[in-house]
């Protein structure tokens, strides 16, 4: 498995571009990363801001001809666990994830996933999963302010030396933290390789969350993730699991 690095200074998304590229024929493992995005893509149709030289934006291509459709969405959690691995391990973070996909350290979000799925005949063509970091931004616009933070704040606010960070080294380490656990869940497509990890870092656990199903929004105790990539809700006596394909959770007092 070994990986192809392609870079560009600037490009409108390394998701859009990686799928530009397939179907080209693009050997698999192809990672695209970009300085800066113009049009940086988020989940639920939101945009993804990628400042110039501040960030990590980079995108990974697959080809799991042989899972299944509904096991796809597990390769965002298995990302959230390689870039949990990779901050902690080249920096010295604590981080905690926000299910399904969200990194966030002190409570504030430094990465967000996008998996992108193309199928034809109810069978996997490609997996593109996106993955952006916040590194070295000093600031964040005034809407997402609140919320988000970069390595080089959350060093700072530890008193760290933010001179040993560096974009490339952390793309890097992400995807070789990625591939391990890809295997692993080749082998039986679902999450059992990660679940402690995953797990022990789920910052929902014991709280309470606003589902946001869009057949009804409603309030639930988060429990923990199952191997399938769902989460484990209590809402009222009974137990229910939530897939995050279709559902998002909100902490009922703000974004955790
Ligand atoms: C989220 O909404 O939290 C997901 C954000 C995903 C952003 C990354 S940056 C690299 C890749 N290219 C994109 O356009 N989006 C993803």
């Amino acid at each position: 498995m070994d990986i192809n690095y392609i870079y560009y200074d600037e490009i409108d998304s390394t998701n859009n571009e990686i799928k530009r590229q397939t179907q080209k024929g693009l050997p698999e493992f192809t990672v695209i990363s970009a300085g800066t995005q113009t049009g940086g893509r988020g989940r639920s149709g939101h945009d993804w801001q990628s400042p110039k030289g501040v960030s990590v934006a980079t995108s990974m291509v697959l080809y799991p001809k042989e899972i299944s459709i509904r096991a796809v969405p597990r390769l965002t959690l298995i990302a959230a666990v390689a870039v949990a691995e990779a901050i902690e391990d080249l920096y010295g973070l604590k981080t905690a994830i926000k299910w399904p996909n969200d990194i966030l350290v002190s409570n504030k979000k430094i990465c967000g996933i996008l998996t992108e799925l193309s199928a034809k005949d109810n069978h996997v063509e490609n997996v593109v999963v996106g993955i952006g970091v916040n590194v070295h931004n000093k600031d964040f616009s005034e809407d997402i302010r609140h919320m988000a933070i970069s390595i080089d704040q959350a060093m700072e606010m530890e008193g760290k030396d933010t001179s040993l960070v560096h974009c490339k080294k952390l793309t890097e380490k992400i995807w070789e933290c990625f591939l391990i656990h890809y295997k692993a869940f080749l082998k039986t497509e679902d999450l059992t390789e990660i679940l402690d990890f995953y797990n022990n870092r789920l910052i929902n656990s014991n709280r309470q969350v606003k589902v946001l199903d869009p057949k009804g929004a409603y309030e639930a105790v988060a429990k923990e993730m199952l191997p399938t990539g769902e989460l484990l809700v209590e809402v009222g006596d009974e137990l229910r699991k939530i897939d995050s394909g279709e559902v998002s959770v909100r902490g009922i007092y703000g974004y955790v």
